[in-house]
């Protein structure tokens, strides 16, 4: 995982094996072969299979949406762990998205085993951090982001790969100002910076609403290493001109 930009998707609770065959195969025919763009896709956990016998020799990867926090095999129904994931073909896994967080009660004692369990799976943790409306509009975003960021305290990590996404502006339209995206983005890096110390590799996605006409935007703002995008990842030509856009700028990088 070497490559500069990063743009991953994230179906969340949508698809069919038929329309999910459809959207692959429709972003496998696009030009999305650059050296410089690491595409992958998080599907619904039980499309995994299928999604990863698909998209195999190609430059697209498959990720999970969430991971459990128990590590070995045993008695818990309904539970996929992180050694499953990467058996059937994962490489990244979102971790803490707000939808995570917000319907599932997910905090950071449970993040942090997810974070875990997913390294030591081989499989790349993608850490989603962002703030709610009301708490940017109490002055609260980089706290509540620093919060979030703070399960990566102490440990001696190569790679982070973190999304800010905030959560006003996931699958409402509104997308978060230059200034506010490249601010929290600096942030972020700082942060991970004294919490794992000078020689961590840092990578920053941006995520919310990001769709073919906004990406090449976003994806110059400093700090911003490329993007989560969830509604558009459904289509294989909204995808792919996001993953054409970042090819681009890295181009001309
Ligand atoms: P969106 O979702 O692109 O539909 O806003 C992004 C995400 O939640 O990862």
């Amino acid at each position: 995982m070497q490559q500069k930009k990063w743009i991953l998707g994230n179906w969340k609770m949508n698809g069919r094996l038929a329309q999910n065959a459809d959207v692959l195969s429709g972003l496998l025919k696009q030009p999305i072969a650059s050296e410089n763009v690491f595409v992958g896709i998080a599907v619904p956990s039980v499309y995994i299979g299928a999604a990863a016998a698909q998209v195999s020799g190609s430059r697209c990867v498959i990720g999970a949406q969430d991971v459990s926090r128990f590590a070995a095999d045993g008695a818990y129904t309904g539970e996929i762990n992180a050694a499953m994931l990467q058996d059937a073909g994962v490489q990244f896994v979102l971790i803490g998205h707000s939808e995570r967080r917000q319907y599932f009660g997910e905090n950071n004692a449970i993040l942090t085993e997810k974070w875990q369990n997913s390294l030591n799976a081989d499989l790349v943790p993608v850490l989603c951090v962002g703030e709610t409306l009301v708490e940017r509009e109490a002055g609260l975003a980089e706290s509540v982001v620093a919060e979030q960021l703070s399960i990566l305290d102490g440990r001696e990590l190569s790679h982070v790969v973190a999304a800010y996404e905030p959560v006003w502006a996931i699958g409402t339209g509104k997308v978060a100002n230059h200034e506010q995206i490249g601010a929290m983005h600096a942030f972020i890096h700082e942060r991970i910076l004294s919490l794992c110390g000078n020689n961590v590799k840092i990578r920053t996605l941006y995520g919310g609403s990001v769709n073919e006409s906004n990406a090449a935007d976003i994806l110059t703002v400093p700090h911003v290493d490329g993007a989560l995008v969830g509604g558009a990842s459904l289509k294989a030509d909204s995808f792919a001109a996001i993953i054409q856009a970042a090819a681009k700028i890295e181009a001309q990088n």
